[in-house]
């Protein structure tokens, strides 16, 4: 049977940041409110003219160059995003002519801050039965343009922050299954009893004649709404199982992972996390202090700038855990 290596990665931000302070400016907040609830100190915001899919453009570029592939060779496109550039088709249609790419299957994957390792475990499964053998998955966000900057919006939009980053997975005949880089696992889940805990209402077919009145604008309904409370509970929770689920199936103890590389989503999430399953703290990498929560981004970014800080070299043994809007949530083990 065939595997799936990562042979590149590439990741990109728009050069805008946006620190506390600047937030404070337009909105009842604080700095020390959102270093203390979220480990956040700033994020990236593109300018206006900026889509997710020219992030994901730029990172897609520099994935297939660390790759040392043609991008003629990609055979298939995966795109994890919750801030496509327009509601149908989907952002991967836009991304493949921005790349030069013709005919191949360009397919969005809309499982939030879980879309990743979504696309991940569904290339892994196209590469072993043999369909598409050199795939780009990228995760990409613009959250910045569907924020409410005001007071009313502060939960949420203090939280979120633009960027993309991209990975090019290839078939790999293994050798040696303890050594060879490859997918070894993913664990995917849905709890979708929890959709309306963190979902954007509208635009919505679900809502009546019309899927946009100005009264839905008017009451903030084509805004983000989170439970915070309960997404944080179910965080901690849920990405704790799926790691140890993920470590079972792997017959792998806690010590034998090299890096942890989890969902950005709050920094006090992955401490919880990292602290219950009693990992070191040098085991696990954050970005969210730098960039937020960039949703379908936070795992490529992050392997992008482990790689810079050296936290992440060849031959290391990664776990992934992602947790998000669904609920979704997932794991996967591989080798560097
Ligand atoms: C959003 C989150 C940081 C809020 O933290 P919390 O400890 O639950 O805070 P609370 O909701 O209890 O709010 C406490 C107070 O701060 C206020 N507040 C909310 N956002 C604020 C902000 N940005 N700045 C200042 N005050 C804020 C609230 O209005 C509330 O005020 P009140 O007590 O007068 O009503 C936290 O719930 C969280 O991180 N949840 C998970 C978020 C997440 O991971 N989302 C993405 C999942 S993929």
């Amino acid at each position: 049977m065939y595997h799936s290596e990562i042979i590149g990665h590439g990741m990109y931000v728009p050069p805008g940041v946006v620190t506390n302070h600047d937030l404070s400016k337009i909105m009842e907040t604080s700095h020390e409110w959102i270093v203390q609830r979220s480990g956040i100190e700033e994020r990236r915001w593109v300018s206006p003219e900026v889509t997710t899919t020219d992030l994901a453009l730029k990172a897609s570029e520099e994935a297939i160059a660390n790759a040392g592939i043609d991008k003629s060779e990609i055979d298939c496109i995966l795109f994890a995003t919750v801030s496509p550039d327009h509601d149908f088709p989907g952002s991967a249609c836009f991304l493949q002519p921005k790349l030069g790419l013709k005919e191949i299957p360009a397919i969005d994957v809309r499982q939030q801050c879980s879309g990743f390792i979504y696309a991940m475990s569904m290339a892994d499964a196209f590469i072993k039965t043999g369909q598409y053998k050199t795939i780009l998955i990228v995760g990409a966000e613009v959250h910045s343009k569907g924020l409410d900057k005001t007071t009313k919006g502060r939960d949420v939009a203090v939280l979120f922050g633009d960027g993309a980053g991209a990975i090019i997975m290839r078939r790999k005949e293994v050798k040696d299954c303890l050594k060879d880089s490859f997918i070894w696992s993913t664990h995917l889940f849905t709890d979708g009893s929890s959709a309306k805990d963190l979902w954007l209402e509208a635009p919505g077919m679900a809502l009546g004649p019309e899927r946009l009145t100005h009264e839905m604008i008017e009451t903030g309904k084509h805004y983000p709404y989170m439970n915070g409370k309960k997404v944080f509970a179910n965080a901690v929770r849920r990405m704790c199982e799926c790691t140890i689920l993920a470590l079972e199936a792997n017959k792998l103890k806690l010590e034998d992972i090299d890096l942890f590389l989890f969902h950005q989503a709050n920094m006090r999430i992955n401490q919880m996390v990292a602290q219950e399953l009693k990992i070191p703290e040098d085991k696990v990498y954050n970005t969210i202090q730098k960039y937020g929560n960039t949703t379908a981004a936070t795992i490529p970014i992050g392997m992008a700038e482990a790689v810079k800080a050296q936290k992440l070299k060849k031959g290391s043994l990664v776990a992934n855990a992602v947790f998000g809007s669904g609920f979704t949530w997932a794991s996967a083990v591989y080798r560097w």
